[in-house]
Formats: C-alpha cells, structure tokens, sequence
C-alpha cells in the first residue's frame, strides 16, 4: 500500500557495507530507490530486490528528491557533489558518511548555497543492526527536512534530532566512537594480560563483560561530578591509590613484554591530575587533565 514512506523517491550513493544495508533495509519496506556505486557490481546485485541502477551521479541525484550517502569520506563525497551544484535545488541530501563537525559544516554550506536541504547524520549501529530499534540514528542540520522525512528515516532505526548545527551529529557520533574505542583498546589489553597464562579469551571475556556492565553503573555519577566539578564528593577510590594500581599494570606490561604505548598516556595523566591537587578525588578529575583544566580554573 502507497503511504509518504514509499512514495518518496530515494537515491543512496555508494553501496559499501553501509550503503548496502541501508539500500536493502530500505528496499524490504517497499521504498522506491535508485542506487549508484563506483563498483557497478554492488548496484546491479540489488536490482533482483527492486533497485534501479545510475550509471552516473548524476543519473543518481536526478532520480529522487531525497539522495543518502554512504561513502568512504568526506573528501569522496565532495569530490562526487560540489561538481553537480547545478542539479542540487530543493533536493534534501542526507549525509551519513562518517566525518568530522567541521567537514559536515563545509559539505552542508556548499550543498545549502546551491539550494539543497541538508541533513548530517551519525549511525551508532554495525551494518546487521540496521531496521531494529536498537540501531541509534543521529541527525543535524534541517529540523524541517527531519520532521518531515521522519517515517523514512525510522525505517533504518530509532532517529534523533539533536541540533540545526550541520556539525553536531558528527561530534556526537565522535563522542560516542570515543567510548567505544577506549573499552574495545581496554578489552584488547586485557586478552593481551591474559593470554600470557595461556587463556582463551573466549574464556576469560564472559568476566571481562560483567566486570564492564558493574562499572558502566558508574558513568552518570561521573557525569554529575563532571558538571559539578564536585570529585571529592563521592569517592570509593581515591585517584592516588589507583595511580599506585596503575603502575603495577604498566610493570606487568613490561614484564610480559606487551608495549605499553596505549596504557602509557593514561598513566601520565592520572599522575598530572594527581600533582594538581586531586589525590583524595575520585578519577572523574581525571578529565580535568584532559580537557587541559588545572585545578579551580573556570569552564573555558
Ligand atoms: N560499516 C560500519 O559498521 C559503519 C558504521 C557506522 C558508520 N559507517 C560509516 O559509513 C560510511 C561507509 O562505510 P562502509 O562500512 O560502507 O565502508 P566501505 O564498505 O568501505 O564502503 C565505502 C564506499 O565508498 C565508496 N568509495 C570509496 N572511495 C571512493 C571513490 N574515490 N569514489 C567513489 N566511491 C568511493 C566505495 O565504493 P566501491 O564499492 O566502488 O569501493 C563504497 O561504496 C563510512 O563513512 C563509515 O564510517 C560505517
């Protein structure tokens, strides 16, 4: 049955992993859409599925009002649209590659000066997740464009809107990409630690994940005593003992013979924070050190 969702025309550009599973989730909800990659393999694959395949960008961005892009980067996406102004009036491109603020903000000026409709978005989901609720879409850019395309976007996840700022998306998705990072380099160095006893880490992993989901409990404490500044309030382990710890895990680094590269910074960084008066705090002050705050400065 016809509804908004499906009759809208939809072009997604560069059918990569992403691309792929944006295309195919989009396809099984019956929306129209036109496919271009580089490698034409990729677009002639869905066609099956009820695709249309450009031979061109341009081809492409003629065929719909909305275009999604999933590229490599921003300096592919550029190279491919700031050629094509002419073809970009009252368009609504959705750009989900991933990029930094300050890139959304340039693609979204010169995509806006042409007289497209601009929406950046973050996707904190893996290519298998996407059409579940539990793939987290993030967008900025044009709160119109997002309010009225809303029921197409769901389809690809649980969307927010998070500000008009073409840039704020990409920091959130970065934000997020940061945690996850530090945990997935934390999980490594850990199997490394391990795996000097000869344990799987298949083993050991299932005491590495309880061990995360206790101390994800704390995350919003840290997060109030962030906005308050208040680190001595609630402490459980003051930041001297646990620089003390630390030091004993960069020694068994040592002696196993693991490269203490990662670990190392951190290190340096509890102890900063420690000589800048914060050794009966908790390691929330630690981001003190990390944002470049010494002790009792404003918020710059
Ligand atoms: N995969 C994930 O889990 C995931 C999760 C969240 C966000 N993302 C973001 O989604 C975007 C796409 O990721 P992906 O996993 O789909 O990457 P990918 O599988 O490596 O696909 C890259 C895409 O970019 C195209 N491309 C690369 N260089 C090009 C060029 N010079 N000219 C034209 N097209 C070019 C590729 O075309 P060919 O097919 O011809 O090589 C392909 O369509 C990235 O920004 C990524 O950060 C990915």
């Amino acid at each position: 049955m016809e509804n908004k969702k499906t009759r809208t025309a939809v072009t997604v550009l560069g059918l990569g992993k992403m691309g792929t599973a944006i295309a195919k989730t989009l396809l099984k909800e019956n929306v129209r859409i036109t496919t271009w990659n580089r490698t034409v393999d990729k677009s002639l694959v869905l066609e099956p599925e009820g695709a249309i395949t450009a031979s061109t960008v341009t081809e492409a961005i003629m065929s719909s009002q909305v275009v999604i892009i999933s590229l490599s980067d921003y300096g592919v996406v550029d190279s491919l649209l700031r050629p094509l102004h002419n073809l970009m009036a009252d368009k609504l491109i959705i750009n989900l590659t991933n990029g930094s603020p300050i890139q959304s903000r340039q693609t979204a000026n010169y995509l806006m000066s042409a007289g497209a409709h601009y929406l950046d978005g973050g996707i904190m989901a893996i290519p298998p997740m996407l059409g579940q609720r539990n793939a987290l879409l993030l967008f900025s850019g044009s709160e119109t464009a997002f309010n009225h395309h809303k029921e197409l976007l769901t389809t690809l996840g649980t969307c927010h809107f998070i500000d008009e700022d073409p840039g704020r998306a990409a920091l959130y998705d970065l934000a997020l990409l940061a945690a996850m990072y530090g945990m997935f380099s934390g999980y490594l160095q850990s199997i490394a630690l391990i795996k000097s006893a000869q344990v799987k880490a298949r083993e050991f992993t299932p005491m590495v994940v309880q061990w995360l989901q206790a101390m994800t409990q704390t995350l919003s404490r840290m997060g109030e005593d962030i906005d308050s500044k208040s680190y001595a309030d609630h402490v459980a382990a003051r930041l001297d003992m646990q620089t003390t710890s630390f030091e004993n895990l960069i020694d068994t680094y040592k002696t196993i013979g693991i490269p203490v590269d990662l670990v190392l910074p951190l290190k340096h960084h509890m102890e900063t924070t420690v000589l800048n008066g914060y050794n009966n705090a908790n390691f929330s002050s630690v981001f003190e050190t990390i944002k470049g705050n010494k002790l009792n400065n404003d918020e710059s």
